[in-house]
């Protein structure tokens, strides 16, 4: 199973109902449809990438499954979050990398990864979950991993618990994706 599957599988098994979601890297938008089908009417997916391109193939996929009304779409980098959501959230996801099929250079970097994370640790509700896929198969990538081994490595083991989760046959380049959870 790829880790981005077992990140949607880990979420709707802690939580089978969502108020509020964060797709941080909205990308092709499978995560934000993911989100969007977790969502209570009353809630809302606000979904986060710098690239006007990403937010458009990601609006046609929700509209095509008749669900554009749940997400809001930021064209914004993930670092502003705590500027545009107001309430807490119950869940934020990170695929960090690049858009696939696209410019390999537009992609997530660890300064603004770092900031986005210690947003998203503020803004989580307790009991929620944040999930971190990282990629260090690429020179940028490994740099960016490091940084968030490193910055999950300061957490408040009083407030957070993280768990790592490898791919089949892992080595250092394969993805790695780390959930954390907000204790209740
Ligand atoms: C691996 S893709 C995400 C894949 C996506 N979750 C999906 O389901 O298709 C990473 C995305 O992060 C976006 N990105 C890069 N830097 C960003 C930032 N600072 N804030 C938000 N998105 C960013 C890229 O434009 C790219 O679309």
């Amino acid at each position: 199973m790829s880790l981005t599957k077992l990140a949607q599988i880990l979420i709707s098994e802690k939580l089978s109902s969502i108020d509020y979601g964060v797709d941080a890297t909205c990308g092709n938008g499978h995560d934000s449809l993911f989100l969007a089908g977790l969502c209570s009417q009353e809630g809302m997916i606000y979904s986060f990438d710098i690239q006007e391109e990403a937010i458009d193939i990601a609006e046609k996929l929700l509209n095509d499954h008749n669900m554009p009304t749940s997400v809001m779409f930021v064209n914004s980098g993930h670092q502003n979050m705590e500027k545009v959501i107001k309430p807490k959230v119950d869940v934020v996801m990170f695929n960090l990398g690049y858009l696939p099929n696209s410019e390999r250079n537009i992609c997530t970097k660890p300064e603004t990864t770092i900031t986005a994370l210690d947003s998203a640790t503020n803004i989580l509700r307790a009991g929620g979950l944040i999930t971190v896929l990282c990629y260090p198969g690429t020179d940028e990538g490994r740099v960016e991993t490091r940084e968030v081994m490193n910055w999950l490595s300061k957490l408040n083991k009083d407030e957070f618990t993280v768990s790592e989760h490898l791919s089949e046959k892992p080595d250092d380049t394969t993805p790695v994706l780390y959930v954390i959870d907000k204790k209740s």
